[in-house]
Protein backbone atom coordinates (compact mmCIF):
# COMPACT_ATOMS: atom_id res chain seq x y z
CA UNK A 1 0.00 0.00 0.00
CA UNK A 2 1.43 3.27 -1.22
CA UNK A 3 2.32 5.73 2.15
CA UNK A 4 1.92 9.35 1.75
CA UNK A 5 3.61 11.12 4.81
CA UNK A 6 0.81 12.87 7.01
CA UNK A 7 2.80 16.43 7.79
CA UNK A 8 5.97 13.58 7.21
CA UNK A 9 5.99 10.61 9.98
CA UNK A 10 4.03 12.54 12.10
CA UNK A 11 3.73 10.04 14.07
CA UNK A 12 7.50 9.65 15.15
CA UNK A 13 8.39 13.21 14.64
CA UNK A 14 7.68 16.71 14.97
CA UNK A 15 5.25 17.06 12.35
CA UNK A 16 5.99 19.35 9.05
CA UNK A 17 9.52 19.60 9.75
CA UNK A 18 12.51 18.46 7.65
CA UNK A 19 12.83 15.71 11.02
CA UNK A 20 9.40 14.02 9.91
CA UNK A 21 10.20 14.44 6.16
CA UNK A 22 13.34 12.73 6.29
CA UNK A 23 12.13 10.01 8.80
CA UNK A 24 9.42 9.18 6.38
CA UNK A 25 11.63 8.45 3.80
CA UNK A 26 13.78 6.34 6.03
CA UNK A 27 10.62 4.38 6.20
CA UNK A 28 9.67 4.31 2.94
CA UNK A 29 7.00 6.73 2.31
CA UNK A 30 6.45 7.25 -1.69
CA UNK A 31 5.20 10.66 -0.80
CA UNK A 32 4.94 13.05 1.54
CA UNK A 33 2.21 15.74 2.82
CA UNK A 34 2.76 19.11 4.00
CA UNK A 35 0.83 22.02 4.89
CA UNK A 36 1.36 25.31 3.59
CA UNK A 37 0.24 29.18 4.68
CA UNK A 38 1.50 32.56 3.45
CA UNK A 39 4.11 34.66 6.14
CA UNK A 40 3.85 38.64 6.57
CA UNK A 41 6.74 39.41 3.89
CA UNK A 42 4.97 36.79 1.49
CA UNK A 43 6.83 33.33 2.01
CA UNK A 44 5.44 29.59 1.98
CA UNK A 45 5.13 28.74 5.44
CA UNK A 46 5.10 25.17 5.89
CA UNK A 47 2.89 24.12 8.90
CA UNK A 48 -0.34 22.79 9.45
CA UNK A 49 -2.33 25.57 11.85
CA UNK A 50 -2.54 29.45 10.81
CA UNK A 51 -1.89 30.27 14.48
CA UNK A 52 2.16 29.03 15.46
CA UNK A 53 1.67 28.10 19.31
CA UNK A 54 0.43 24.33 19.19
CA UNK A 55 3.75 23.70 17.33
CA UNK A 56 6.39 26.10 18.18
CA UNK A 57 7.36 28.07 21.42
CA UNK A 58 6.15 30.90 20.09
CA UNK A 59 3.13 32.80 19.76
CA UNK A 60 1.15 34.74 16.73
CA UNK A 61 -0.48 34.10 13.08
CA UNK A 62 1.98 32.85 10.89
CA UNK A 63 0.35 35.62 8.47
CA UNK A 64 1.65 38.58 10.94
CA UNK A 65 5.21 37.20 10.98
CA UNK A 66 7.95 37.76 8.95
CA UNK A 67 10.59 34.78 8.10
CA UNK A 68 13.35 35.77 10.18
CA UNK A 69 10.48 35.69 13.36
CA UNK A 70 9.39 32.16 11.80
CA UNK A 71 13.12 31.03 11.90
CA UNK A 72 13.42 32.27 15.62
CA UNK A 73 11.16 29.40 16.54
CA UNK A 74 11.76 25.84 17.70
CA UNK A 75 9.63 23.47 15.91
CA UNK A 76 10.68 20.44 18.06
CA UNK A 77 10.57 20.91 21.58
CA UNK A 78 6.90 20.51 21.59
CA UNK A 79 7.11 16.87 20.42
CA UNK A 80 10.15 15.47 21.73
CA UNK A 81 12.51 17.00 24.01
CA UNK A 82 15.34 15.39 21.50
CA UNK A 83 14.44 17.80 19.04
CA UNK A 84 14.45 21.15 21.05
CA UNK A 85 16.41 23.40 19.41
CA UNK A 86 17.38 21.41 16.06
CA UNK A 87 13.87 21.80 14.43
CA UNK A 88 12.89 25.10 12.33
CA UNK A 89 9.76 26.13 10.41
CA UNK A 90 10.93 25.52 7.08
CA UNK A 91 9.97 27.43 3.69
CA UNK A 92 8.39 25.32 0.81
CA UNK A 93 11.47 26.36 -0.83
CA UNK A 94 13.82 24.41 1.90
CA UNK A 95 11.44 21.46 1.19
CA UNK A 96 11.71 21.81 -2.25
CA UNK A 97 15.88 22.09 -2.37
CA UNK A 98 16.09 19.16 -0.42
CA UNK A 99 13.18 16.20 -1.02
CA UNK A 100 14.63 13.40 -3.37
CA UNK A 101 13.03 13.86 -7.05
CA UNK A 102 11.14 10.43 -7.06
CA UNK A 103 9.63 11.33 -3.58
CA UNK A 104 5.81 12.64 -4.40
CA UNK A 105 5.00 15.41 -3.30
CA UNK A 106 1.50 16.57 -1.93
CA UNK A 107 1.40 20.53 -0.61
CA UNK A 108 -2.25 21.36 1.28
CA UNK A 109 -2.65 25.08 0.52
CA UNK A 110 -4.31 26.16 3.67
CA UNK A 111 -6.59 28.88 2.37
CA UNK A 112 -10.25 27.87 4.88
CA UNK A 113 -10.87 29.95 6.76
CA UNK A 114 -8.02 32.70 6.13
CA UNK A 115 -7.98 33.46 2.55
CA UNK A 116 -4.47 34.54 1.43
CA UNK A 117 -4.25 36.57 -1.55
CA UNK A 118 -2.89 34.70 -4.42
CA UNK A 119 -1.34 31.89 -3.05
CA UNK A 120 -2.16 29.25 -5.91
CA UNK A 121 0.33 31.45 -7.90
CA UNK A 122 2.82 31.28 -5.43
CA UNK A 123 2.86 27.76 -5.04
CA UNK A 124 2.86 27.30 -8.94
CA UNK A 125 5.33 29.94 -9.27
CA UNK A 126 7.59 27.77 -6.44
CA UNK A 127 7.61 24.72 -8.26
CA UNK A 128 8.28 25.85 -11.14
CA UNK A 129 11.48 27.69 -9.86
CA UNK A 130 12.37 24.21 -8.28
CA UNK A 131 11.33 21.77 -11.22
CA UNK A 132 8.93 20.39 -9.63
CA UNK A 133 6.05 20.55 -11.17
CA UNK A 134 5.84 16.61 -12.04
CA UNK A 135 6.04 14.95 -9.53
CA UNK A 136 4.12 17.16 -7.28
CA UNK A 137 -0.01 17.16 -6.20
CA UNK A 138 -1.49 20.05 -4.95
CA UNK A 139 -4.30 19.64 -2.64
CA UNK A 140 -6.79 21.78 -0.61
CA UNK A 141 -10.45 22.16 0.95
CA UNK A 142 -10.88 25.20 -1.22
CA UNK A 143 -11.62 23.93 -4.46
CA UNK A 144 -12.22 27.52 -5.85
CA UNK A 145 -8.27 27.95 -5.01
CA UNK A 146 -7.78 25.09 -6.86
CA UNK A 147 -9.12 26.30 -10.26
CA UNK A 148 -7.77 29.32 -10.00
CA UNK A 149 -4.33 27.58 -9.76
CA UNK A 150 -5.20 25.49 -12.68
CA UNK A 151 -6.17 28.69 -14.43
CA UNK A 152 -2.80 29.86 -13.73
CA UNK A 153 -0.83 27.05 -14.46
CA UNK A 154 -2.84 24.02 -16.19
CA UNK A 155 0.34 22.08 -15.78
CA UNK A 156 -0.16 22.02 -11.95
CA UNK A 157 -1.65 18.40 -10.49
CA UNK A 158 -4.63 19.09 -8.37
CA UNK A 159 -6.12 17.08 -5.52
CA UNK A 160 -9.56 17.69 -4.15
CA UNK A 161 -9.93 17.34 -0.25
CA UNK A 162 -13.16 15.99 0.50
CA UNK A 163 -14.89 16.09 4.10
CA UNK A 164 -18.32 15.26 2.41
CA UNK A 165 -19.08 12.99 -0.36
CA UNK A 166 -20.58 14.41 -3.46
CA UNK A 167 -23.82 12.98 -4.53
CA UNK A 168 -22.55 13.23 -8.39
CA UNK A 169 -18.82 13.04 -8.90
CA UNK A 170 -19.41 13.22 -12.58
CA UNK A 171 -20.87 16.14 -12.27
CA UNK A 172 -18.66 17.21 -9.37
CA UNK A 173 -15.65 16.78 -11.81
CA UNK A 174 -16.82 18.32 -14.25
CA UNK A 175 -17.23 21.66 -12.78
CA UNK A 176 -13.31 21.99 -13.33
CA UNK A 177 -13.72 21.57 -17.02
CA UNK A 178 -11.89 22.58 -19.25
CA UNK A 179 -9.11 21.17 -16.52
CA UNK A 180 -8.57 17.95 -15.03
CA UNK A 181 -8.24 16.67 -11.27
CA UNK A 182 -5.36 14.70 -11.08
CA UNK A 183 -6.91 13.32 -7.78
CA UNK A 184 -9.47 12.98 -4.88
CA UNK A 185 -8.47 13.13 -1.25
CA UNK A 186 -11.23 11.85 0.92
CA UNK A 187 -11.72 11.80 4.78
CA UNK A 188 -11.77 7.42 5.13
CA UNK A 189 -14.98 7.75 6.45
CA UNK A 190 -16.97 9.20 4.00
CA UNK A 191 -15.69 6.45 1.01
CA UNK A 192 -18.72 3.89 0.32
CA UNK A 193 -18.28 0.60 -1.82
CA UNK A 194 -17.66 0.94 -4.58
CA UNK A 195 -16.77 4.67 -4.74
CA UNK A 196 -13.12 4.26 -5.80
CA UNK A 197 -13.70 2.19 -8.30
CA UNK A 198 -16.29 4.40 -10.03
CA UNK A 199 -13.87 7.36 -9.42
CA UNK A 200 -10.77 5.42 -10.99
CA UNK A 201 -13.01 5.27 -13.87
CA UNK A 202 -13.43 9.13 -14.29
CA UNK A 203 -9.80 9.23 -14.86
CA UNK A 204 -8.66 10.17 -10.73
CA UNK A 205 -6.65 8.60 -8.28
CA UNK A 206 -7.90 8.09 -4.62
CA UNK A 207 -6.00 8.80 -1.17
CA UNK A 208 -8.02 8.68 1.44
CA UNK A 209 -6.72 10.72 4.81
CA UNK A 210 -7.15 9.77 8.09
CA UNK A 211 -6.55 6.44 8.11
CA UNK A 212 -4.97 5.66 11.70
CA UNK A 213 -5.69 1.88 12.75
CA UNK A 214 -5.15 -1.00 11.03
CA UNK A 215 -8.67 -1.81 10.18
CA UNK A 216 -8.80 1.19 8.20
CA UNK A 217 -5.83 0.28 6.43
CA UNK A 218 -7.66 -3.30 5.27
CA UNK A 219 -10.62 -1.56 3.90
CA UNK A 220 -8.88 0.88 2.14
CA UNK A 221 -6.81 -1.84 0.72
CA UNK A 222 -10.25 -3.78 -0.40
CA UNK A 223 -11.28 -0.90 -1.84
CA UNK A 224 -8.52 -0.24 -4.30
CA UNK A 225 -7.13 2.87 -3.01
CA UNK A 226 -3.86 4.11 -5.14
CA UNK A 227 -2.22 4.91 -1.66
CA UNK A 228 -3.47 6.35 1.75
CA UNK A 229 -2.33 9.77 3.36
CA UNK A 230 -1.39 8.54 7.17
CA UNK A 231 0.92 9.47 9.93
CA UNK A 232 2.66 6.44 9.90
CA UNK A 233 3.46 3.67 7.35
CA UNK A 234 0.14 1.60 6.99
CA UNK A 235 1.95 -1.65 8.01
CA UNK A 236 2.93 -0.44 11.32
CA UNK A 237 -1.04 1.00 12.25
O1 LIG B 1 -4.18 16.00 3.17
C1 LIG B 1 -4.99 15.36 4.06
C2 LIG B 1 -5.00 15.99 5.42
O2 LIG B 1 -3.75 16.54 5.67
C3 LIG B 1 -6.06 17.04 5.57
O3 LIG B 1 -6.27 17.39 6.90
O4 LIG B 1 -6.08 18.83 8.85
O5 LIG B 1 -4.39 17.07 8.50
O6 LIG B 1 -4.41 19.09 7.05
P1 LIG B 1 -5.24 18.12 7.86
CA1 LIG C 1 -2.73 18.58 5.52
Amino acid sequence: MKWIAHRGFSGEAPENTLAAFERAIENGAAGIELDVHVSKDGELTVMHDEHVERTTDGTGWVREMTVPELAELDAGAWFNKNDRGVQRVPLLDDVLAWIPANVLLNVEIKNIPYAYQEIEKKVSDTLVQHYRVENTIVSSFDHACLYRLKEWNSAVKIGLLLNFRPVNMEGYLRLFSPFDVHSLHPHASILQKNDVERWQKQGVSVFPYAVTRKSDVKQMQAFGVNGVISDAPPENL
